[in-house]
């Protein structure tokens, strides 16, 4: 018989059934059985009278054995003529192994194989299917279906699977409603640019992909829902990060009569839901800290707080003393790093280079050795005595064996930029582990944001966030000064997470858009609908929205979200794989309106 592939294949007796059991099933206890098994050749050994294969499927592998004197005769012929990432289903008996692989489910069995066929052939493939593989990043998205075929790909986007199914356990158990909202809408403002989707039938105009399901959600609690959740794509048209892609998948919530506290409880129980289920770990606290304390003790709104190194301000103490460097500027800030004073004179040179990268663009930086025997050694030890760096060390809450290391400059950008040096100590000494997980809330959040180049002001969050009600009357007077009942989720140094109490009055919406530089018309145009809706009785509400990519990512010990992600795009926002985005063809051009003949026609 000749199969479709060409391959004869001897397959008269194997049943319909592709499979009897899974590849990572089969063990001591199966010894005799007769089996059934489908799946991939991940490597082959053919020692001439033997052959031994073995055959991958999405729960593990089995080794097959093919025998010369044991396999019959056409059999093992075809077997020779196997190649790698064949798919293939084999019937025969397990057998004991002669030399036994304790690393794997099935390493004390084979399958003595009797029959053999052949479901379809495969090119060599351009890069190895094995957890460690030769082929780059760009090669594996390219061919990202055999990538996925690999464990370390596979493990991460089942894991995946199980955070989404805990997330919709969680949330229905404690009545959340899951709701689809449109994916073809007007622009939904989250600081990012939209992708448009042009309307055939509607010349000249444009959807926009939702950047998140913001106003509909709200929309939702008009209509009485009450309680909403979905899991979600957004798109945003923004600049790649290891922790961005264009498109992303949020976990997006909202909840009517519910004041901050009451958001923040129920999320808190989302993630230690989350963390108990998936991690095994048991979260005692969710730390709370204001926009501003996290800014002014960690130079960053979103703090890995797993490990110390806080800053200490020391314009008292280091001021004035004649080191022109520190006297002249508005802050004076540093961080302890405890244990590295041995540090030495090389690895603090090439430290100093670091933050002087464009990407950090500190000036300069000072350290402070706190040597073991009560010394110091300093790069301003021409300026300041002994007495001093007590004083220093003091403020710091330092001990014998730490370095100092201090920045100065304009307080915004010194903070950042310690905030930098900060993680980068951490992850030289380790501090980050992946299997410590630190939560914090982080509220207070301004309002609104001055941008120098439009000179006008943003919102922070975005603008339907209400501000805090005694700030109210700041609005008019001093907006840069309101703070918002806004709030985000932290874990590990990542933001998994923000919401807000929003604004349900259509008046004051109107004054938000105002004071964003919306003119009334402006305002009406894009975002009538919802202020239109407040006035047929919104109830109070909020909400917050997880990325489930980042979320999964940190979850999973790691935070580059791509091999989260099944199919991502690239840094360039290609999809290298099925190679968008790509040109359209005239026609189609025409039929939406975007060539310039067929709009004047
Ligand atoms: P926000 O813009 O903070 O809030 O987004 C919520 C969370 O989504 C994740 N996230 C991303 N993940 C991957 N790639 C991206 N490009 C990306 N952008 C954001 C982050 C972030 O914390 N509508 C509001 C939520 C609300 O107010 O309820 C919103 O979208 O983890």
């Amino acid at each position: 018989m000749v199969s479709a592939t060409g391959f004869f294949t001897f397959a008269l007796r194997i049943k319909p059934m592709y499979r009897t059991h899974h590849c990572g099933a089969l063990t001591e206890k199966n010894l005799k059985n007769n089996v059934t098994l489908s799946g991939w050749v991940q490597r082959l050994r053919n020692k001439g009278f033997i052959i031994w294969v073995d055959l991958r499927d999405r729960y593990g592998i089995t080794q097959l054995i093919f025998d010369e004197e044991r396999t019959p005769k056409m059999v093992f012929k075809t077997a020779q003529t196997l190649g790698r990432e064949f798919v293939i289903q084999v019937v025969g008996t397990v057998i004991e192994r002669e030399s036994k692989n304790s690393n794997l489910t099935t390493g004390a069995i084979e399958v003595l194989v009797q029959e053999l066929k052949v479901l379809n052939e495969a090119k060599t493939p351009p890069f190895t299917i094995e957890d460690k593989t030769d082929g780059g990043e760009e090669l594996r998205m390219q061919y990202r279906y055999l990538d996925i075929r690999r464990n370390p790909v596979k493990e991460k986007l089942m894991f995946r699977s199980k955070v989404a199914i805990e997330v919709r356990n969680y949330l229905s158990n404690q009545g959340f409603i899951e709701v689809e909202t449109p994916y073809l809408i007007k622009s939904t403002p989250e600081g990012a640019r939209d992708f448009v989707v042009p309307s055939r039938m509607n010349q000249g105009q444009f959807y926009a992909l939702p950047q998140s399901p913001q106003t509909f959600k709200q929309l939702l609690m008009v209509g009485g829902l009450d309680k909403y959740f979905q899991i979600v794509k957004c798109f945003r048209d923004e600049d790649l990060r290891a922790d961005r892609q264009p498109e992303f998948t949020q976990i997006d919530c909202e909840m009517a009569f519910v004041d901050q506290e009451t958001i923040l409880n129920q999320f808190e129980g989302l993630t230690r839901h989350l963390l108990k289920e998936i991690k095994g770990v048991e979260i005692d606290s969710f730390p709370r800290m204001s926009y501003d304390e996290a800014m002014r003790i960690y130079g960053n709104d979103k703090p890995d707080i797993r490990f110390g190194m806080t800053f200490c301000e020391l314009n008292a103490f280091a001021q004035g003393k004649g080191f022109s460097v520190f006297d002249s500027q508005e802050l004076v800030v540093g961080i302890a790093v405890p244990g590295a004073s041995e540090m030495s004179r090389k690895e603090i040179d090439e430290l100093i280079e670091w933050v002087k990268r464009p990407q950090i663009g500190a000036k300069g930086l000072v350290y402070v050795k706190c040597n073991i025997d009560g010394t110091y050694k300093s790069s301003v030890e021409k300026f300041f005595a002994p007495d001093d760096f007590d004083t220093w060390v003091h403020a710091f809450g330092a001990s014998k064996g730490d370095l100092l290391l201090i920045l100065s400059g304009e307080a915004r950008t010194s903070r950042s930029q310690l905030s930098a040096l900060r993680m980068e100590m951490a992850e030289r000494l380790g501090l980050r582990k992946p299997n410590e997980f630190a939560p914090l809330w982080v509220t207070d959040f301004p309002l609104l944001e001055w941008d120098e180049e439009s000179k006008r002001y943003h919102a922070m969050h975005h603008p339907f966030t209400s501000p805090k009600p005694a700030h109210l009357d700041l609005l008019k007077t001093n907006p840069g000064a309101v703070l918002a009942n806004a709030y985000d989720l932290v874990l590990n140094g990542n933001e998994i997470g923000g919401g807000s109490i929003r604004i349900h009055n259509q008046q004051l919406q109107s004054e938000m858009f105002d004071l964003l530089g919306f003119s009334k018309e402006e305002a009406q145009a894009q975002f009538g609908f919802l202020m239109n809706a407040f006035q047929y009785g919104a109830p109070p509400h909020g909400g917050i929205a997880f990325g489930l990519d980042r979320l999964v990512a940190i979850l999973g010990g790691e935070e580059t979200i791509r091999d989260f992600i099944a199919f991502p795009k690239n840094n360039a926002g290609r999809d290298v794989m099925i190679d968008a985005p790509a040109p359209l063809e005239k026609k189609q051009l025409e039929e939406l309106f975007l060539l310039s003949t067929a709009k004047k026609e």
